[in-house]
């Protein structure tokens, strides 16, 4: 049995005797020596063994004395399991993945599978009357094809906005899309072929790894870590180890985890692929909203346009049915706009033309300044709710920004079941296991936090709580 496999059986015993009381809160854990004689492994193996469970906030090293199982285990989410460097690169085959999400299209539940803003949080009255003075004053644009690349004046607001952020760019390298998702998917498109190998996070957002399963790429995984975000060291050995064409990453409250990459490890992972060619497609989509107001980087900060991509959207921010984002395309902008012309010929003109009035007379800072105050204040009643009413053990995700949760259950419950149990109950969430190419995260679920909380998300989060008790007790 390889290393890696040792560990991580040795890891899951250990996890599953703490969960079950079998090692208790405050014990002493066998000397490293003691396990790797008794168990006839290796030391190095002892420690992975014991790091992880102090990853995952299970047990605690004190110093000269060794380790000792936590009082009280953190109430976040284990960080990934396993280290992924071992692994081979794998086609998308995970069947969740490769289905319509029926649930998405269901209009009768409370929607916490979702991850959109409440539509009291967005400017939906100003928004309705670009439209329509877009349409009363500029009808014959409005009913034409617009240029592939997308309205002059919305690229300059894009270019404006990204240099507050300390991004220069000029607004000839926007490409407007259909959304973030499409953004992606040309970039896709354009700098791979199927085959090829990309690295995605693990967990990330399912619709990352449709896309890639659209392309028929290959994925390695790399860790996502809860309040630490993308592990830019397993990153640097991963692309160093196998022939990556493309890293597809989140560094800006990932979904699910809401975690935000520090600005050291970006400026390491953007090193990391320029050395060795590899092309980062950043999905920005959640940049704009950090908790604390202060917005991080993207990545493309440490890059001239060179090797990062950055695409992102309006739908977050304003309203995800507009379909209106874009990439920046550094030295990529004119393979990409073919790419995309070839595809869609040009995004629609009226939601462009809306936007440019709506900029015109609308300060968007103002509007993100009270929307990331609502989600910061959503997120902390859903996780206290969910602390409160599910079963005991249950852990949830801090998140720094964006609209999820990512809440873990306490064995035996299986976040498919849950999920099923909640659908019948009238409540919608997603289950664990479509955020990752292998299925990982069974005992996971991921609940949306952009709905203003209320009564009747109370209820609904009680609710899926009394039948994750039952699945507990089952
Ligand atoms: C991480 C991430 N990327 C992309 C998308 C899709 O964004 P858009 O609506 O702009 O296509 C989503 C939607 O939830 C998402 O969470």
């Amino acid at each position: 049995m390889t290393r890696d496999l040792l560990y991580e059986r040795l890891a899951d015993r250990m996890r599953r005797q703490i969960h079950r009381g079998v090692l208790r809160a405050g014990e002493r854990l066998p000397s490293l020596r003691r396990l790797g004689r008794d168990q006839r492994i290796s030391l190095a193996t002892a420690v992975e063994a014991y790091q992880q469970l102090e990853r995952e906030g299970l047990v605690e090293a004190r110093e000269r004395s060794g380790y000792y199982v936590r009082s009280a285990p953190a109430a976040v989410p284990a960080a990934t399991r396993a280290r992924h460097l071992s692994r081979a690169p794998m086609p998308v085959r995970n069947p969740a993945l490769l289905g319509v999400l029926d649930v998405q299209s269901r209009r009768d539940l409370v929607p916490l599978h979702a991850a959109t803003p409440d539509l009291a949080l967005l400017p939906a009255g100003a928004l309705a009357a670009s439209v329509a003075r877009a349409m009363r004053r500029d009808t014959a644009a409005a009913l034409s094809y617009t240029s592939p690349q997308g309205l002059p004046a919305l690229r300059e607001r894009i270019a404006q906005r990204y240099a507050q952020c300390g991004v220069e760019i000029d607004p000839d390298e926007v490409v407007i899309t259909a959304g973030a998702l499409e953004a992606i998917s040309l970039t896709l498109r354009t700098v791979t072929r199927p085959g090829d190998v990309v690295v995605l996070e693990t967990p990330t957002y399912h619709g990352l790894l449709q896309a890639v399963a659209a392309q028929g790429l290959r994925v390695l995984e790399v860790p996502n870590l809860p309040g630490r975000g993308i592990d830019a060291a397993q990153l640097r050995e991963l692309i160093e180890r196998h022939p990556v064409r493309a890293a597809l990453l989140v560094p800006n409250f990932n979904n699910p985890l809401g975690s935000v990459t520090n600005e050291d490890d970006k400026r390491a992972i953007v090193a990391a692929c320029a050395a060795r060619g590899t092309v980062i497609i950043e999905d920005d989509l959640y940049g704009e909203l950090a908790y604390s107001g202060e917005r991080p980087s993207p990545l493309r900060r440490y890059d001239n346009g060179e090797h990062v991509v950055t695409c992102s959207s309006y739908s977050k921010m304003l309203a995800p049915g507009l379909r209106v984002g874009w990439m920046l395309g550094g030295r990529r902008r004119s393979e990409l706009l073919r790419t995309k012309s070839f595809s869609t010929v040009a995004t629609a003109t009226l939601p462009q033309l809306a936007l440019i009035d709506f900029f015109a007379r609308h300060d968007l800072e103002r509007g993100l300044r009270r929307l990331r105050r609502a989600l910061a204040s959503n997120a902390q009643a859903y996780r206290q709710a969910v602390l409160d009413h599910w079963p005991e053990g249950t852990r949830a995700s801090e998140p720094a920004g964006g609209m999820t949760l990512w809440v873990e259950l306490p064995p035996p419950i299986d976040g498919q079941a849950l999920f099923e149990a909640a659908l019948a109950k009238g409540v919608g969430i997603l289950p664990g296991h479509l955020f990752s190419n292998r299925g990982d995260y069974a005992r996971h679920v991921r609940v949306g936090c952009g709905l203003s909380w209320s009564t009747a998300i109370e209820k609904a989060l009680r609710d899926v709580g009394a039948v994750a008790r039952r699945l507990s007790d089952a």
